[in-house]
């Protein structure tokens, strides 16, 4: 033996004591469990309290004496947001910062399509993982339940089912990355005004049927390492620790072991905060922090509160060493995973998908005689009206809003794609909001206009005489009592006078093409008078160039309504039957909690308007295509089945149109005799199919016992009624093509 070999000898020896000696809690190749219990035993008191507040806005620290990394949130749930400065909501002025904007969630619902869900959670854990976050702040599953709440435009719509099915693989496709999802804002969050002192009041039935069905599967069949808390009160109580919610639900019936994450300043009492299943603590508003002492966190409800009321024997550590647990494994499995991949920014890959998805998610509401696409070789010359056709709308709308690389808007994505053979012209049409800031983002848009509702609309006019096509991009924006966090909007149409300038165009042109930009329902007194809708969304960096390309047909939509577009506010249970404060006089000045509720119970969206038999304006899963599909007969693979049986259904469904295009074939079920009020009908299935023209598939769903049955708050137990059942296939809530009726034993 050489000297050399002794020496490579001697090394490996060495390196080999090293490794030997490494703690349990840093081997990667012991069990989460093992590793857990191995750190938490070396942690002080000091530390373990350490690591369950927040250490800056958006991060929680490690422990720095042991090499166990801290983490680093970010919302969510569109695009990673910008850096801000350590203790401050503002920008901290960094240049690299810049990522890609998805569509936003509504969009993503609006494809029905779980693999572009997957694509999208992969996609955006990419950028997440690229910028070194840990926790992405989304997605979010709160039900639609009234078309004013600010927020829908983040969450999956109206129909548990649908949210349920398209928020798994978002998890898993973020998860993959090793950054973890954190799913918002757990549970009956269901409006921005007053959402602090909110308390949500409903049946057992409702939470369960409604409300949480989205969150279950992103814990059960997602994964979900973290969970966000609400700000409102459920039940009395805060969210943020609510024993019901956390410690009943979340852990006891679905034994979720990842981290409940409070809301950024959803915290409000030690003790509950203790007792009721939070584990991290972040942006409360203690009074350290608005007097801006360096470490405000301190003073935090899971800070020196806690460790005082251990420190004076009014509580034990049992508790704390749970939350530590819970907080340790999280870290295991993003900040201190080394087999994570290193993500990506403003990848093509992610261009492409963000398109991808904004083309399947866009909805053709309304096409009277085929007007769409634009024909490019006839059109000569195209004007566009409105201010969302050039507005940015990445920045605003709360803590979604993001500084992109770039935000390609509806007019300059027509200019691309039709310019050169077709004259695009551009009238402003109504001036709505001018700014353009968030937290210091500002999109740099000059958009004042002193110019009267009058002149603009006689500029549009006069333009819109022998144009082509005139195409209204209009809707909501980003700002407050718009699609906007912290606030609702005031009513259900749509604002500054743009009912007025449709009506006006639509007598001018006859070619008129309204495109609606928007994360919820708003009203259209003007349908009958226009021949073309589309419904638009917050499509992001691709909005401009995925708009394009369905309106001229390269791509041939596909995206159905995630939920309803009723006429008129009364058309909504919540606002018929109640209970909703923000828009009814005398609430806006409250500071006590106010009590909201769910008197519409279970009947949320279609299964209201079905059951009070109300002709919405468009229904949930609606949505026409440049082709169109026929539908062959339901059938059954059984006429009896017994409640641990399947049944598949089955349906026929052939492209009888000239396109190529993709149908989102809907199964609802219909429970025909029960001895307590069920919906008329639920989804319970839906697959999105390709279709050449001519060509037809067969399509199958598989249904079990928990399609069927209704949840009964009295036994707390899912109740299957034998009888008979009806599944019923369609292309639309509204349009049910087929059906067939089976036995329950
Ligand atoms: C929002 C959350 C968000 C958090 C951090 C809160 O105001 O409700 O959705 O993730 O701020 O920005």
């Amino acid at each position: 033996m050489n000297v050399r070999n002794i020496l490579i000898g001697g090394c490996a020896l060495f390196a080999f004591q090293l490794y030997a000696q490494q703690p349990v809690y840093m081997d990667k190749n012991k069990s989460l469990d093992e590793r857990v219990e191995d750190a938490l035993g070396r942690m002080t008191l000091e530390e373990k309290i350490a690591v369950i507040h927040a250490q800056s806005k958006f991060s929680s620290p490690g422990v720095p004496r042991l090499g166990i990394p801290g983490l680093w949130t970010t919302d969510g749930p569109h695009g990673i947001r910008p850096e801000v400065l350590w203790d401050e909501w503002d920008q901290a002025g960094w240049t690299n910062d810049s990522c890609f904007a998805f569509p936003a969630l509504t969009c993503l619902a609006a494809t029905w399509n779980t693999d572009l869900s997957y694509l999208y959670g992969k996609s955006i854990g990419e950028e997440a993982r690229y910028r070194n976050k840990d926790v992405l702040l989304g997605p979010g599953v709160n039900i639609c339940r009234t078309p004013l709440n600010g927020r829908n435009f983040e969450y999956m719509g109206e129909d548990p089912y649908l949210s349920a099915k398209m928020v798994v693989p978002y998890v898993q496709g973020v998860q993959k990355n090793g950054v973890a999802v954190c799913v918002k804002h757990y549970a009956v969050n269901n409006n921005e005004f007053k959402r602090h002192t909110t308390n949500a009041i409903l049946s057992d039935r409702a939470l369960y049927e409604i409300y949480l069905p989205a969150f279950k599967a992103a814990v059960q069949e997602g994964g979900a390492w973290t969970i966000m808390g609400g700000y409102n009160l459920y039940d009395g109580e805060h969210c943020c620790h609510n024993k019901r919610l956390l410690v009943d639900i979340l852990r006891g019936e679905w034994g979720f072991d990842g981290a409940v994450v409070s809301d950024w300043g959803g915290t409000h009492d030690t003790g509950q905060a203790i007792r009721n299943g939070l584990d991290l603590e972040f942006g409360s508003w203690t009074n350290g922090l608005s007097s801006g002492t360096s470490n405000a966190y301190d003073n935090y409800f899971m800070a020196y509160p806690y460790l005082k009321m251990i420190r004076e024997g009014k509580v034990g550590t049992e508790e704390l060493d749970q939350k530590v647990r819970n907080v340790l494994r999280l870290i295991f499995r993003t900040s201190m995973n080394a087999d994570k991949p290193f993500g990506a920014m403003n990848s093509a890959e992610h261009v492409s998908t963000g398109r991808m998805i904004g083309e399947e998610g866009i909805v053709l509401l309304k096409n009277q005689d085929g007007i769409l696409p634009i024909d490019a070789d006839k059109a000569k010359r195209i004007l566009v009206v409105g201010e969302n056709a050039v507005k940015m709308m990445t920045v605003g709308g709360g803590s979604s809003s993001l500084k992109v690389k770039y935000e390609m808007s509806p007019l300059d994505g027509l200019r691309k794609r039709f310019g050169g053979k077709v004259q695009i012209d551009y009238a402003r049409g109504y001036v709505g909001d001018t700014s353009g800031e968030y937290n210091g983002v500002v999109s740099g848009q000059n958009l004042e206009d002193s110019r009267s509702e009058e002149e603009l609309i006689a500029e549009a006019l006069d333009m819109a005489d022998g144009a082509d096509y005139v195409i209204f991009v209009g809707g909501l924006n980003k700002s407050a009592g718009q699609d906007c966090e912290d606030s609702d909007r005031s009513g259900l149409q749509l604002p500054y006078s743009q009912d007025k300038v449709i009506t006006e165009l639509a007598k001018v042109n006859k070619k008129l093409v309204v495109v609606n930009i928007s994360g919820n329902a708003v009203a259209m007194p003007w349908i009958d008078k226009v021949p073309a809708v589309l419904q638009g969304w917050y499509l992001g960096s691709e909005a401009g160039n995925a708009l394009a390309s369905v309106l001229a047909g390269d791509a041939n939509p596909s995206g159905k309504l995630p939920f309803t577009f009723p006429v008129a506010l009364e058309d909504v249970g919540a606002h018929k039957v109640g209970e909703y404060w923000g828009n009814v006089p005398g609430y806006e000045s409250r500071n006590d909690t106010i009590d909201t509720a769910y008197k519409d119970d279970i009947f949320v969206g279609y299964r209201w308007t079905d059951k009070e038999k109300i002709k919405p304006l468009f229904p949930f899963g609606h949505g026409l295509s440049y082709t169109s599909f026929s539908y062959g007969g339901v059938s059954t693979d059984r006429k009896t089945m017994a409640p641990s049986d399947t049944l598949a259904v089955s349906v026929k469904v052939k492209n009888i149109g000239t396109r190529a295009g993709k149908e989102a074939v809907q199964l609802y079920v219909r429970d025909k005799k029960a001895s307590l009020p069920r919906p008329v009908k639920e989804l319970k299935g839906f697959k999105k199919v390709h279709l050449l023209p001519g060509e037809e598939k067969t399509v199958s769903f598989r249904i079990d016992k928990s399609a069927l049955s209704f949840f009964d708050g009295e036994k707390h137990e899912w109740v299957l009624e034998p009888g008979a059942f009806e599944a019923l296939v369609g292309s639309s809530s509204g349009d049910i093509r087929g059906k067939v009726t089976f036995e329950v034993e």
